[in-house]
């Protein structure tokens, strides 16, 4: 018997491929744009197999003049968008305005700290996280850090630390980047989230203590431009800074230096990935509501939710694109939940998630919409091998050349066709293929929807007052100078609750 797993008749890995090509300046030809096109499928909405539309045309086309004024607002800064006097909508222009000038300014500090380092860590938490995890795993391989720095395009391996305070995580993350090189990237907007500045307390230390006096060549900070707590300490110490615009919140800031920077180091090629960000904006513009992709999902998600629905279901079909899921899970909740508003977004990767809660969306309580996130095409095809016994019943697919692809595409069709059955309304964003272009169409397409979406609902969605109640209570828990009053106030709450802990027998 041989040993080892004998892989001679698969071919070469394309997500590797990919990753070894090194990022250049890419401009995107038609036949291009054409084969990496968007699309939103909205036939479980505007029909169900039973026959009953859950959203009519007519409804929606009543609503679109309400949305292209949104749409205009948001054009030109105005409407609800206030954050601290600032109208956040610096996203909005973003991707006209960005410049090559500087994302060879950013592959130049990149290609400076990677060639000096075997790992990268990048700190930060929500905005300043997720859409560049996300971002990063829809590109790479799932195991990225496991292969030949040679196999990943030369990238050092990436981590993530600072999205929370679980010292478990922390030290096996410790673990792996023991007796490497390492180069972090602290990103925070406002410089004091507790979480983020915990995680950077730590890696400094660790930083300095094997760098000494050249410790600074090691950490690079994103923060606000003039202000907080993290840019005086950088100008402190001498790291080299990029920055968060004042006008950009966090949830919309991927394409700022937050995202742009951490991407760059992963071999992400961040000149089509500003592509994507600046086609989906010239789409934005069509003043043809049928043809307004981002337009369209706001209405649809709007009526749905005044139809009842309270949940979004989000699900792919894959296990790189799910990580959108998760950006999306924070992009609109932290967004639209406010004064008792907002669809709840619960994340779920097919089939994994058919059989678990999948009893739920095709069965349970009939509160939800599904959005589905379809990668039509993956990187690598994998054959169904053939077997003469066909005891399994597989034969009808290996018999006629389907391979894996096609299966995993099925698994959204299917349930898109069931779960309508069942009365789950859904809708379908099909992307083409993994590609940054293609993934920075899909963000600006979200960020255009989330916001209009907030505009629609009477709220400002580019604030989230809610979160600094957790913040409040914490520090008063944990005992920060000044929360004493509501430490106090905490205290006196609680004791007159029946406190009811019931331990194991
Ligand atoms: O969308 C947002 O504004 C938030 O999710 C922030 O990004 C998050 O709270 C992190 O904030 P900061 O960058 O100030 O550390």
């Amino acid at each position: 018997m041989k040993s080892g797993l004998d892989l001679s008749n698969c071919a070469a890995n394309q997500t590797i491929a990919r990753q070894r090509k090194i990022a250049r300046n890419f401009q995107p030809g038609d036949i291009f744009i054409k084969n990496n096109r968007l699309t939103l499928d909205l036939t479980y909405i505007l029909n169900t197999p039973d026959g009953q539309p859950f959203i009519t045309r007519d409804e929606l086309d009543r609503l679109a003049p309400l949305l292209l004024e949104n749409r205009r607002k948001l054009l030109s800064a105005e409407g609800d968008c206030l954050d601290g006097g600032v109208p956040m909508l610096g996203w909005v222009t973003l991707p006209d305005e960005i410049t090559s000038q500087h994302l060879d300014q950013i592959m130049a500090a990149v290609g400076e700290l990677s060639g000096k380092i075997d790992a990268y860590v990048s700190l930060g938490i929500g905005g300043s996280y997720l859409g560049i995890e996300a971002t990063f795993k829809a590109l790479s391989h799932t195991f990225f850090n496991q292969l030949p720095r040679a196999q990943r395009g030369g990238a050092p391996e990436i981590y993530f630390l600072g999205q929370n305070t679980d010292p478990d995580y922390f030290r096996d993350t410790l673990d792996l980047l023991a007796g490497k090189k390492v180069g972090l990237n602290v990103i925070s907007k406002s410089g004091t989230t507790a979480e983020t500045a915990i995680a950077f307390r730590i890696m400094r230390s660790l930083i300095e203590n094997r760098a000494g006096a050249r410790a600074a060549e090691y950490v690079f900070a994103t923060t606000d431009k003039v202000k907080g707590a993290l840019r005086k300490l950088s100008d402190e110490k001498g790291y080299r800074t990029f920055v968060v615009p004042d006008n950009t919140g966090g949830r919309y800031s991927l394409l700022t230096d937050v995202g742009l920077v951490g991407l760059a180091m992963a071999g992400v090629d961040i000149y089509e990935f500003v592509a994507g960000f600046r086609h989906a904006k010239k789409l934005v513009t069509s003043n043809d509501f049928w043809e307004n992709t981002s337009l369209l999902h706001a209405a649809v998600r709007y009526l749905a939710y005044k139809k009842g629905k309270k949940i979004e279901v989000v699900a792919t079909n894959s296990m790189a694109i799910y990580q959108l899921t998760r950006w999306l899970e924070q992009l609109f909740p932290e967004s639209e939940g406010h004064r008792g508003q907002g669809l709840w977004v619960s994340p779920a990767l097919y089939s994994e998630k058919l059989h678990a809660n999948g009893q739920m969306v095709q069965q349970g309580e009939r509160n939800m919409l599904e959005t589905f996130l379809k990668l039509e095409n993956h990187d690598n095809i994998l054959a169904i091998p053939d077997d003469p016994d066909d005891l399994d019943g597989l034969n009808y697919l290996s018999g006629n050349g389907k391979d894996m692809n096609y299966v995993n595409r099925a698994v959204i069709d299917g349930p898109a066709y069931a779960h309508a059955s069942g009365g789950v309304p859904n809708m379908t964003i099909a992307i083409t293929r993994r590609n940054a272009f293609n993934l920075g169409q899909f963000f600006y397409m979200m960020e255009f929807s989330v916001a209009l979406s907030g505009y629609l609902a009477g709220i400002n969605p580019f604030i989230q007052p809610g979160v600094e109640s957790y913040k409040k209570a914490m520090f008063a828990l944990l005992g920060k100078p000044g929360t004493e009053a509501h430490l106090t106030e905490i205290n006196h709450r609680i004791a007159q609750m029946s406190r009811t802990i019931i331990p194991s027998a």
